[in-house]
């Protein structure tokens, strides 16, 4: 493809995408088709001659849209969101023409000196401590993972560095596989699964702890933990704070949980995947009170933050003990300049690493703090409005409290029966949504996901929920 027709290909999709997003609620949320439904609509193999771009765009619909369930419809209420807009969309276009790959400062420099930035920035935006900062002077700093679980699992590799340290000079007749054995790290039994399989990749136990009748971790259930391990002989090494648990979006009582870490020297990483987004409104950080006892901070501006997927900020204290313990240092990626910007490929798990700072560059300039603060208390105030649709019906309950855009809900009575008004929701096709269950409670959860959501979006979701609710007790 030449540059004529790419101008032409690239107009006739930024004029299908706006199309397609901005009619996106028309569109069923979920597609009818079953397993298997692509294959005969492509060839078997691959064309020996080149098509026109025109035979790939007639394709689209038919072939993509039909088998396309829509995250950013105002009908989709499901997992928690996925971030989505026009500036991201552009910055990506720009990254995939610079198609650099990151690795080292060398490797060029701008991506890894707007990302140091775009991290700062971020970082002031979400009220962080200096002591996360790069701009602070000292070795603290951001970067961008793919995922939050990417970031839960160097966090993990982190803490097992620094203690694995600590450990053999106060026991240096201990081998490596001896204290392996003896880490343990913690973490809410309500925290994301991810934590559980960081434990298994990094080859450590994690305990998941029994929360408060909250579902909050608290200070005082961790220490009885720990106090417990270490009588056993065990050495406590990592806690995983969740702000915004992916249940029921609740929040581990932080500021506890970092005083005790504090005092055993225990990392501390808090995940706040989805909810973290919405500490740039400054009314929403008395959730994270205590962070500045945290070593490593993360969350998903592409959950929450209008950039879309993948960009999981993550702030690190001390990133040597990620950088220095995990540094292979080849001859052919090694630079003149090294130590004076971090080589971003020794504060992750790949190599190769995407010009992702763009999208967070585009996406603050573009929006202002302003707007995107409006984004979030808009999206919360959604799910408020639901909320009081919900508890002013008296055959529904609410689960946990409401405290950002996502509701969990009930039906007063079983799980079964609350099992069948899901399946009836999602069976007219016209919602979407996922349930969870906490203590052998079934629930449904409605999340306010789309950026296209209005007031009477969300009257029309609870037109569908109460309808199917009519359907279900009807027939029982
Ligand atoms: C609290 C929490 N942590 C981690 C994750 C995993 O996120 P990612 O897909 O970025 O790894 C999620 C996903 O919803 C989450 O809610």
């Amino acid at each position: 493809m030449e540059a004529g027709d790419f101008k032409d290909f690239a107009k006739a999709m930024t004029d299908y995408i706006a199309e397609y997003l901005e009619n996106i609620r028309d569109r069923p949320v979920v597609p009818l088709v079953k397993p298997g439904y692509l294959r005969p609509l492509v060839p078997e193999q691959a064309p020996d001659k080149a098509e026109p771009w025109t035979a790939v765009m007639a394709d689209i619909e038919r072939v993509v849209m039909s088998g396309v369930t829509h995250w950013h419809s105002p009908r989709f209420h499901a997992y928690f969101p996925t971030a989505n807009s026009y500036p991201a969309i552009v910055a990506d276009m720009l990254s995939g023409a610079i198609a650099c790959i990151g690795f080292t400062w060398i490797a060029s420099p701008a991506c890894t000196e707007l990302e140091v930035v775009m991290l700062d920035w971020l970082g002031q935006m979400l009220g962080l401590p200096e002591c996360f900062l790069a701009r602070s002077g000292g070795e603290a700093g951001g970067v961008i993972q793919g995922t939050a679980s990417e970031a839960t699992l160097v966090a993990l590799l982190g803490a097992k560095s620094r203690t694995m340290q600590r450990v053999k000079e106060q026991h240096p007749e201990w081998t490596d596989t001896e204290i392996l054995s003896k880490l343990v790290g913690y973490c809410n039994k309500q925290a994301h699964s991810s934590v559980e399989r960081a434990g298994l990749l990094g080859g450590v136990k994690m305990r998941s702890l029994k929360p408060d009748g909250k579902h909050r971790l608290r200070g005082d259930i961790l220490q009885e933990a720990i106090d417990e391990d270490i009588k056993k002989g065990l050495i406590p090494f990592y806690v995983v704070a969740t702000l915004g648990t992916t249940s029921s979006c609740t929040f581990d009582a932080l500021d506890e949980i970092g005083e005790v870490c504090a005092a055993r020297d225990v990392w501390l990483h808090v995940d706040a995947a989805y909810a973290g987004s919405a500490f740039i409104c400054p009314e929403y950080r008395y959730l994270m009170k205590g962070v500045e006892k945290a070593d490593s901070f993360n969350f998903n501006p592409h959950k929450w933050m209008l950039v879309n997927f993948d960009c999981s900020a993550m702030w690190l204290k001390q990133p040597r003990w990620i950088v220095d313990a995990f540094n292979v240092d080849p001859l052919y990626l090694k630079h003149d300049q090294q130590g004076s910007a971090p080589d971003y490929r020794h504060w992750q798990i790949p190599l190769g690493r995407r010009f992702r700072a763009l999208k967070l560059w585009f996406v603050l300039r573009l929006y202002g703090v302003e707007n995107l603060q409006k984004h979030i208390r808009k999206h919360i105030a959604l799910a408020h409005l639901f909320e009081k649709l919900c508890t002013c019906d008296e055959r529904f309950e609410i689960v946990e409290e409401v405290t950002m855009g996502l509701v969990c809900f009930r039906l007063k009575g079983s799980n079964d029966i609350n099992e069948e008004l899901l399946r009836r929701i999602n069976g007219r096709g016209k919602i979407h949504l996922v349930p969870s269950k906490i203590d052998d409670v079934y629930f449904l959860r409605l999340a306010i996901c789309s950026r296209f959501s209005e007031e009477s979006d969300i009257h029309i979701s609870w037109e569908e929920i109460k309808n199917s609710a009519d359907e279900v007790l009807a027939q029982k």
